[in-house]
């Protein structure tokens, strides 16, 4: 499985990579503003970490503008395009020129597969808005999963647009490839109460028992 961070919050990806195994960061124009970043920084970052950045133009050749120059400033990064009318152009002639591309706002199957078939490096459903439409984004994703398995199709998956971890480690045990979660809802995965509750216990005990904090 692939962890990636959905952040632009440059402070706070550079302390989370240092400390835990994170394959990369996700990010839409929205999060780059709320994150009071820019793609200058972004594609700054470590250059071991998959960086996505998204294109904004609205025309096939104002995204490939964008998309020219965020390659200009990472070679590496991936493309992060919307699976509109004009995005799946530009993903087909992206992923000639063998761009890496990340195709997003993916609500259902169909789009997954016709985004695959434009040669589409990753798909970004977004689970918890496919829920808001009523429809079951979980499941949503788990076909999607399965559809590229029974074409044996290269394109994998980063799930995205997550509120809960009931929604995370469900996908995440279908097998589906990768995540994209917020730093609150990683918060939540790694310091589970619970499990706080009951380190706290054997703790104490111990202290209690030999007045020390050590074995
Ligand atoms: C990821 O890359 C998406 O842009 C993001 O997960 C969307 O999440 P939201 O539905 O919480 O805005």
């Amino acid at each position: 499985m692939e962890l990636y961070l959905d952040t632009a919050n440059i402070k706070l990806i550079k302390q989370m990579c240092e400390i835990y195994p994170i394959s990369g960061i996700t990010c839409n124009p929205s999060i780059v503003i709320k994150d009071n970043a820019t793609i200058e920084e972004m594609c700054s970052l470590d250059e071991r970490l998959k960086v996505c950045i998204q294109v904004i133009g609205e025309t096939v050749e104002d995204m490939l503008v964008d998309a020219d120059k965020i390659l200009a400033l990472r070679p590496n990064v991936i493309v992060k395009v919307p699976v509109t009318p004009v995005g799946y152009q530009v993903l087909h002639i992206l992923s000639k020129k063998k761009v890496h591309t990340l195709a997003t706002a993916i609500h259902n199957v169909a789009q997954a597969l016709f985004a695959a078939q434009c040669g589409a490096t990753y798909l970004a459903p977004y689970v918890n808005r496919i829920c808001e439409n009523d429809v079951d984004g979980v499941q949503t994703v788990i076909d999607m999963h399965h559809a590229l398995l029974n074409q044996q199709s290269s394109t994998k998956i980063i799930a995205a647009s997550f509120k809960n971890l009931y929604q995370v480690s469900t996908l995440l045990a279908a097998g589906v490839d990768a995540v994209t979660v917020s730093p609150e809802l990683f918060n939540k995965w790694i310091d589970n109460q619970d499990t706080r509750l009951a380190v706290d216990k054997f703790t104490s005990d111990w202290q209690k028992a030999f007045n020390y904090k050590h074995l």
